[in-house]
Parts: C-alpha cells; structure tokens; sequence
C-alpha cells in the first residue's frame, strides 16, 4: 500500500491545471482555466478547472473532482494507479507501507512476468526486423497484408524464427528465471521455445503493460492451429481482456461507441484506417468483465459480425448479458465472407463507415427479425421466438427503455403490447424470485433490504451529473451553512480576527448536528468536527478527494458555485459598495448560521408544543407541565429576538 506521507505529498505538489492539460486543452478565464469537457460531447466549453482550488467540474454533465479523481475517471485507472501515474509524472518517490512476505512474493513475481513479458516482446520485434528469416517471412506477410510500419511499431507485432530454443538461450544468458518462462508460456516443458515460425501480436493490459502473446501461423496445413495464446497467468486472465482496448480507450471515450470486432488482425486494421474505437473480445465469446471494462469508457457497443450467418445466432444468446448491464448495442453484419479487415481493404474507409451506418441495427430488432425470418409461419416455432425476446426485454433494467422495446417488438411480430407487457412481467416476476431465493441461499443471516436502499456510498461511474438528494424540511439551511464551512471554512472571520470561520461555525452548530435533516450534510459535518478537533480547521481536500461521490460532488459544488466561478473582472462588473462574495465570509456566516437556528428554534417549539399537549391531558403530571411551558417560553423569546435580528440582517 501507498503511504499516507507519500499520497499527501503528492496531493501537495499536483497542480490540477498541468494534469488535465495533458489531455484537454484549458484557456484562461479570469481566475479559473476552461476547456471542451473529456466526458462529454460539447461545442461550447463548460468545463472548468480552478487552479486556487486545485479541482475542476463540468457545468454540462457535472463530472468533478481533484487531480486524483481526473485520472481515474479519465483513463479509467483505479485509485492506486492514479497515485503512481501523479507521482511518476511529478517525480515523487512512491514509499509503501510493509507488505506481508506473501504479499511481496505475489507482487515480486507478478513484477518479474512483465520484466520477462517486457522482454520477450523486444525480443519478438527484434526477429522481425533484423533476422533474414523475420524479414523475408514475417514483415512480408505484414507488409502483404498492407500494415505499415508505424502501425506495426505500435502494436508491438513480431515474429518467432523456426530456431528451436533461441529465444530461451538468449533468456536464460540474462539471468530470467527458467520457471517464469514456463509459468507464461513462453517456453516449453523441454525448455524449447513454445512459439515458432508465427508472427506475433502482442496483449496489452489497461495501462499498456504485456500481458500475453498470440501467434499466427503462416503454415497452410490444416494441422497446425492458426493461432495459438499464452496460457492464464497471475496477469492474464482472457476474460477480463479485450484485444486493443489499450490503444482504443481515449478514443471510444471520445466517440462515446466502442466498436467490436472478433479477431486481432481486425482491430489492427480498423487502427491503421483511423477507426481507433475497435477492439476485439479475441476468440472468446463476449464476457461481463469484458462488457465492464466497456461500460467504463461508453455505454454503446457496435459489435460488426464476420460475414458468415452460422456463428452469429449462437452469439446473439450471449448478448443479453450485455442487456443486463444497461448497454446499447448495436450490431451490424458484413457482407458474406468478409470480416472486418478483409471488408475495408477491399472498399476504403469512406464506403466501409457508409456501411456501418446504413447496416447497423439495434441488437434485439436484430435478434427479432433473424428469430422471426427462421421460425416462418410455423405457429410453434412463433412462440418460441415470443418467449426468447421477451426474456430479452425482460432484462433491460431502464423502463422507458423497456416500454419502447415493448412498443417496436409488438410491431415487428404482430403480436399486441399487453400481451408481451403481460409476458415480460411474468418473466421478470420469475426472475425476482429466482433472485430471492438465490439472495436467502448466499445470505443465511438475510440482512433487510432497507440496509441496501440506505447504502450511501455508490459504485464509481453509476451516476452522472450532480449529487441528488430529497429536499426535507431543513434542507437548505443545513447546505448553506455546510457550504460556508467548506468554501470559507479556513478564512478569519473578520479582517483582523484570530477565529477561523470553521471553529465560529463548528461551536454555533454542533449541538445541532445530531438533529440534521440532511443525512449527507451530517456526514460531513461529522468530517469536519473530527478535522477540527484534529488541526484546528478545515481539510478541504478530503471532502474533494472523497471516494464517497456524493460527499465529493456536494463539496466540489460548494467551491465551484457558478455564481462565484464567474469571474467578476471578467464581466467588467466593478462592485463598488458590494464586496464579492469570495470575502464577505463573515456576513455571510453569521446570517446563515441565524437563519439555520431559526429553523432549529422553529421545529423545537412544534415538539414542545406537541409536549405540553400530551401532558395537559395526562392527569399527575402538572410539574412537568409547568416545566415545559416555562422551557415554551424562553425558547419563544429568544426565537422572537432571532426574529428581529434576522430582519436587520436580511434589510442591510
Ligand atoms: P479468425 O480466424 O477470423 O482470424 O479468428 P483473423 O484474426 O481474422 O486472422 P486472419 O485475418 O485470418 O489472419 C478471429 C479471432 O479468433 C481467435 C483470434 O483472436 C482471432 O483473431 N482465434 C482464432 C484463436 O484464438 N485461435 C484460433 O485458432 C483461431
Ligand atoms: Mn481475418
């Protein structure tokens, strides 16, 4: 594990606007940097970084964060790789705290595979440039097949000789331990090279590390398999891998679609033609872990299916998985024989993208209208079409989406709407129960659904936009004196004091706390109590680097108010008389702390009230009665004055 030293070094020294620089450009606006927003499509820019505050947020989707937060949610890293990326690209020394000799074996061997990985890859380009065998074969063949140099540079391709055990000599001389090289398939039981006379495509992780190989026979004997993959190791598990996805992820996130294709030569000429959205599921059928590693960068799949009718229908069952997940998915299928490289190279770039989007096809239209073609009139054959869509349908978790399927699918089979809404309750009815008793099975201490419903903390990149909360009763008064704290928190509270606003604010309302409305602002409250305590004000970076969302987005709204963000310069507004609100905290503290115990006040008077009508009617309680009417009083009173006071603030 990182450090706590190290992350807060890091934290000190990253300057938001020079990360986000690297991918957007920002242009200077007042006080405050902006720029076309990465996560979303737009013409006019509504992204905004502030370098005083070290953090950005898009006014158009609502995306926001700290330069941490930047990386993670840009290139999809996790939040440990987004340390190491801040800290390699500022220099910093990453320092770990002590692993166990278990946790360090994992890791020293895991670190030893991609050395090895590292190697081999180098190893294999090297054949295909400089041996004669490599160039008059291997380069040929890629050059035959119309890839460039460039191209073939970055997708690290190579070639194995038909020398038996080079490749394991040269290893073994430089100390790579024998093992390793079996463990990752890279040579053979008998110490030879496992991979001869094949040009090879190299496997990517996420971060662009190798991962596995796949080579290509160039042999035409139906004997030898055409492709042949290192095995699952530590750091390849094929499921959880999607060929290209490395060199794709900037790109589908721009285009906002990750198109499909089924093999590595595919996704390579799809790259080389400028369609650098394409990767490939690689051989095996679409997985979950694959569709998720999509769902991070879009939620709209275009899966382009070889020209050939047999595979596809088996495919198709598979796809409702990707249903389940809440994706779009589009399929398009090329003309007979072709698969996507074969297909482009024959009719240019221009004709291929006419295709795509002339033939592409929503997923279950598509699986309806292949269903319905075979099963013909055959009445039988209808209703088994009937029940495979709706089980379909009955997957889609979005509604609306569901109705709308509903509404087209009843066309395409002629069958009216009630009667698919009706079978697709009963299919999802089922489907709840199934889920029920599986949930009873897995939970033998069931725990109450309620605990679910109240989870706070929620799964990065399931919500967009702003954090959503239900307004209640004190809602707003709650969030404006929370907004204070944070966007004005370690301020002095007037020119020349020594008080901080967060300690005026913390001892105004603390005794309140445990009656917030708010369950989010309570929180953190609570936070910010605990960081007072701690160091005598406010730590504004653990709000903005929350990994809770909601406590991120709330307090990354606090400081990026639109209303403060636009710069007041830049308007050419000169406030004379008015100071802007950036340094009117002391007013501005005041009259929302009144203004939230006036409401406090309020509601504690509806409960005496409610009191002393109890005990007015309970007979032997006249004492008690007497104490809660005199408590009425003083509270009234003092509420009375607040009144006043509130007035005088509010006419000033
Ligand atoms: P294809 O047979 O369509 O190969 O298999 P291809 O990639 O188009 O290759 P070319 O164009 O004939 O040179 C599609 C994908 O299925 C996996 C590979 O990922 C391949 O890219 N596959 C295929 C295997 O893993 N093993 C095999 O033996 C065949
Ligand atoms: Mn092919």
């Amino acid at each position: 594990m990182i450090k706590q030293n190290t992350i807060e070094q890091i934290m000190a020294t990253v300057k938001v606007e020079e990360v986000i620089e690297d991918f957007v450009s920002l242009k200077r606006r007042g006080v405050n940097m902006i720029g076309n927003c990465p996560f979303h499509d737009e013409k006019t820019p509504s992204f905004t970084v502030s370098p005083a505050k070290n953090i950005y947020k898009c006014f158009g989707c609502g995306k926001a964060g700290d330069s941490v937060r930047f990386m993670m949610d840009h290139d999809a890293m996790s939040y440990p790789e987004s340390l190491r990326y801040l800290a390699n690209k500022y220099n910093i020394e990453i320092e770990e705290t002590v692993n166990t000799a278990e946790e360090l074996a994992v890791k020293e061997v895991t670190t030893s595979y991609y050395i090895i990985n590292e190697f081999a890859q180098s190893y294999f380009n090297n054949s295909l440039f400089n041996t004669n065998e490599g160039k008059s074969v291997g380069l040929s063949y890629f050059k035959d097949r119309g890839y460039n140099e460039s191209i073939i540079k970055k997708f690290g391709l190579g070639f194995t000789t038909s020398d038996k055990n080079d490749f394991t000599k040269t290893a073994i001389s430089k100390q790579y331990n024998i093992e390793f090289l079996k463990k990752l398939g890279l040579t053979s039981q008998y110490d030879n090279d496992f991979f001869r006379s094949r040009v090879m495509f190299t496997i990517h992780n996420l971060s662009g590390k190798v991962i596995a190989f796949a080579g290509r026979t160039l042999s035409q004997d139906k004997k030898t398999p055409k492709y042949i993959n290192s095995p699952e190791t530590d750091i390849y598990n094929k499921r959880k891998v999607l060929y290209g996805l490395y060199f794709a992820k900037q790109s589908i996130r721009k285009e906002d679609e990750c198109i499909m294709v089924e093999g590595y030569t595919d996704v390579i000429t799809l790259h080389q033609y400028g369609v650098d959205n394409a990767v490939a599921s690689s051989g095996t059928s679409l997985t979950v872990e694959q569709i998720n590693l999509v769902k991070r960068y879009t939620p709209n799949i275009k899966i382009i299916y070889d020209g050939d009718a047999a595979g596809v229908k088996a495919a198709l069952r598979g796809l409702d998985l990707v249903l389940e997940q809440d994706m779009n998915v589009r399929l398009v299928m090329l003309p007979d024989g072709e698969d996507p490289d074969s297909y482009l190279k024959k009719v240019g770039i221009e004709e291929f993208r006419k295709y795509l989007k002339e033939k592409e096809q929503d997923f279950l239209f598509f699986k309806t209208n292949l269903l319905l073609a075979e099963a013909g009139d055959d009445p039988i054959r209808k209703s088994k079409v009937l029940k495979d869509i709706v089980q379909s349908i009955a997957k889609i978790p979005d509604n609306i989406k569901k109705q709308l399927y509903i509404q087209k699918c009843s066309t395409m089979m002629g069958i009216s709407e009630e009667i698919l809404i009706g079978e697709t309750n009963k299919v999802i009815k089922a489907n709840q129960k199934q889920q029920h008793f599986r949930n009873k099975r897995d939970q033998p201490n069931h725990v109450d659904d309620s605990t679910f419903l109240n989870q706070k903390t929620q799964p990065y990149g399931t919500q967009i936009g702003p954090a959503k909360q239900v307004v209640t009763g004190d809602d707003y008064q709650e969030k404006d004196v929370l907004r204070i704290l944070i966007s004005h928190g370690n301020l002095p509270l007037k020119d020349d004091s020594e008080m901080l606003v967060c300690a005026f604010i913390i001892d105004s309302v603390k005794d309140e706390i445990q009656h917030f409305d708010n369950e989010l602002v309570k929180t953190m409250f609570t936070m910010a109590i605990e960081q007072f305590n701690a160091n005598g004000k406010i730590d504004i970076n653990a709000f903005t680097s929350s990994n809770d969302e909601q406590v991120r987005l709330l307090a990354i709204d606090f400081l990026a108010d639109p209303y403060i963000y636009a710069s007041w310069e830049e308007k050419g507004l000169q406030f004379q008389t008015q100071k802007d609100p950036e340094n009117n905290q002391e007013k501005d503290a005041i009259q929302s702390i009144k203004r939230f115990l006036f409401r406090k006040q309020g509601k504690r008077i509806d409960q005496l009230e409610i009191k002393i009508k109890e005990l007015s009617v309970t007979p032997g309680s006249e004492l008690d009665l007497i104490r809660y009417i005199k408590a009425y009083r003083i509270v009234q009173t003092q509420r009375t004055k607040m009144a006043e006071e509130l007035g005088s603030v509010f006419l000033k």
